[in-house]
């Protein structure tokens, strides 16, 4: 069978495990898609002092020209991260008509639906579940699962460094430096960790997960965040003796009339589901009109769950070159709600 052929732009944490997982499982992706798949070149400003056996017949490169005009390659994955030049290579990328994946939350919440109109008008193909929640494929089972739900709530823990640094700080009375700095060593904070602890990167994900369930555009500048900065190891235990943990929280509801989304962090009983995810796990808390409540839990953030949901993707959109059939997916933007955000 003919190979489907890859091209991937950014060989950090999550581009190393993406390799490693391809590496790995070569025969059981074979099998499962019943044809394989050839990754072609990697590109990575240092890519020279990164290489090793796992890049062994790959053609490696600084320039991601090599793989955005490389017309055998039909696959492009940007794992580069932030908005610039990862928005720029994506839309050339899609203009080239090639299908693209990506992990990039920041780049999804503020430049999301130009991404999706691109991908739209060109009749090419997207997917980035990468995104949101690590290896937990909470954005396939909101659009597809549950899909014919209206989403009327959710809640979650979507940021796996702030739940490490606080389930550190609560259990073993850590200081919040010395935690941030392991959560960094461990490959799940951001490279600027100020997103992260800023509830930043909790809000691109919930602009995300906002977007994708109300069908109605989130405006990421719109959500009101508020971080886990000012935590303070003694608010902690004031909360514990009165029988509550503190997480920080994605919220995002439609009351019937308006959309409510927001980021702070929130005492939880110690009793209730969420109190009990603990370190780099995720979980989100989502209602469904008809389906009633369900729960997505797993690793949230690091190189091997994330790489396991780029590999999805890449899965999904190999079969869909292989079969000829494209998704069209609608635009980010288009909204088939008439509830908008109205922050308070
Ligand atoms: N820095 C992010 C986190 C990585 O800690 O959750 C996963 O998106």
């Amino acid at each position: 069978e003919k190979p489907v052929v890859l091209g991937l732009i950014g060989y950090g944490t999550v581009g190393q495990g993406f390799v490693r997982l391809l590496r790995k499982e070569t025969n059981l992706l074979g099998r499962r898609l019943g044809f394989p798949l050839f990754l072609k070149t990697v590109v990575d400003r240092n890519i020279k002092e990164k290489s090793s056996g796992l890049l062994d017949g790959v053609v490696l490169s600084h320039d991601p020209a090599s793989v955005i005009n490389d017309p055998e390659i039909q696959i492009v994955i940007e794992l580069i991260g932030g908005i610039e030049p990862a928005r720029s290579l994506l839309l050339e990328a899609v203009r080239k008509k090639k299908s693209v994946v990506t992990a990039n939350k920041a780049l999804l919440a503020l430049h999301g639906e130009e991404l999706f109109q691109a991908v739209h008008s060109n009749r090419t193909d997207f997917a980035f579940e990468g995104s949101v929640g690590g290896g937990i494929p909470i954005l396939r089972s909101l659009r597809e699962g549950i899909g014919g739900n209206r989403i009327q709530s959710l809640r979650g823990i979507i940021n796996g460094t702030c739940n490490y640094i606080l389930t550190r700080m609560t259990y073993e009375r850590q200081d919040f430096e010395t935690v941030l700095r392991e959560a960094q060593a461990l490959g799940y904070a951001e490279a600027d960790p100020s997103f992260d602890i800023d509830g930043i990167d909790a809000a691109h994900k919930l602009a995300i997960l906002g977007t994708l369930s109300f069908g109605s555009p989130i405006a990421f500048q719109d959500i009101p965040v508020e971080g886990i900065r000012k935590v303070q190891t003694i608010d902690i235990e004031f909360g514990r003796e009165l029988g509550y943990v503190l997480k920080l929280l994605g919220i995002a509801k439609d009351d019937g009339a308006s959309l409510d989304l927001r980021v702070h962090p929130a005492f939880l009983p110690e009793d209730s589901v969420l109190a009990g995810v603990d370190g780099v796990f995720n979980a989100v808390e989502v209602n469904g009109e008809t389906l009633g409540p369900a729960l997505f839990y797993g690793r949230g953030a690091g190189s091997d769950p994330t790489a396991t949901a780029v590999m999805g993707d890449v899965m999904e959109l190999a079969r869909a070159i292989h079969t000829g059939c494209f998704h069209q997916v609608p635009p980010l933007g288009f909204s088939w709600n008439d509830r908008v955000h109205r922050p308070v």
